[in-house]
């Protein structure tokens, strides 16, 4: 399996490795492939990271930058994503263990919404005042690079759709 950049051939491929990935999980909106693209569209992928074997693509990150109250600096992760027969595999841990080496040498830290049993391994946990409004603050998730406590909500690119801004 190679992590790598994606290509413009890869991107058809990431759109039906998000969205059947992403079906799997209750509260997902059917967007999200959507948001990658938006995210392309406005230059705002700082990593596009596919997971490929055979020449298929099996496996998809994305990272934009975030800001957390006050804090710039931020990278955020989202959507990660595995084809369905592929989970289990070790692949979504391949590419957050590369997403986390790349941003760390550009961010003051990554920040999240998902599974806590899933990405408290990577060392993602919440923090007191860490939220986005309209979650349950233990799905939202910092990983500080340097002493930085994260505090505020976590507001995300616009292409998330989430009228977060101010
Ligand atoms: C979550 C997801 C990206 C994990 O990818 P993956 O390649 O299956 O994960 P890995 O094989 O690297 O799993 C690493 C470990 O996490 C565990 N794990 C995987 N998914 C998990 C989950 N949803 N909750 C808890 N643990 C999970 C695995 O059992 C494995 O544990 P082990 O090392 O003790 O065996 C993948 O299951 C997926 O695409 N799910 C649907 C979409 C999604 O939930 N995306 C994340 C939110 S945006």
């Amino acid at each position: 399996m190679l992590i790598r950049d994606e290509t413009m051939g890869d991107i058809p491929a990431i759109s039906r490795v998000v969205t059947e990935a992403l079906l799997l999980l209750a509260q997902a909106t059917g967007t999200e492939a959507r948001i990658v693209e938006a995210l392309r569209a406005e230059d705002a992928l700082v990593l596009s990271l596919v997971a490929e074997e055979a020449g298929e693509v099996i496996g998809y990150l994305a990272a934009s930058a975030a800001r957390i109250g006050t804090q710039e600096g931020w990278g955020l992760i989202g959507p990660l994503a595995v084809l369905p027969s592929r989970h289990r595999q070790g692949i979504g841990t391949a590419l957050m263990t590369e997403a986390l080496r790349r941003l760390r040498a550009t961010s003051r830290g990554v920040a999240l919404v998902g599974d806590p049993a899933y990405y408290g391994r990577f060392g993602f946990r919440s923090f007191p005042g860490l939220g986005v409004v309209g979650c349950p603050p233990e799905v939202v998730q910092a990983l500080p690079f340097d002493a930085t406590e994260p505090r505020g909500e976590l507001i995300h690119h616009r292409a998330f759709g989430l009228d977060q801004q101010d």
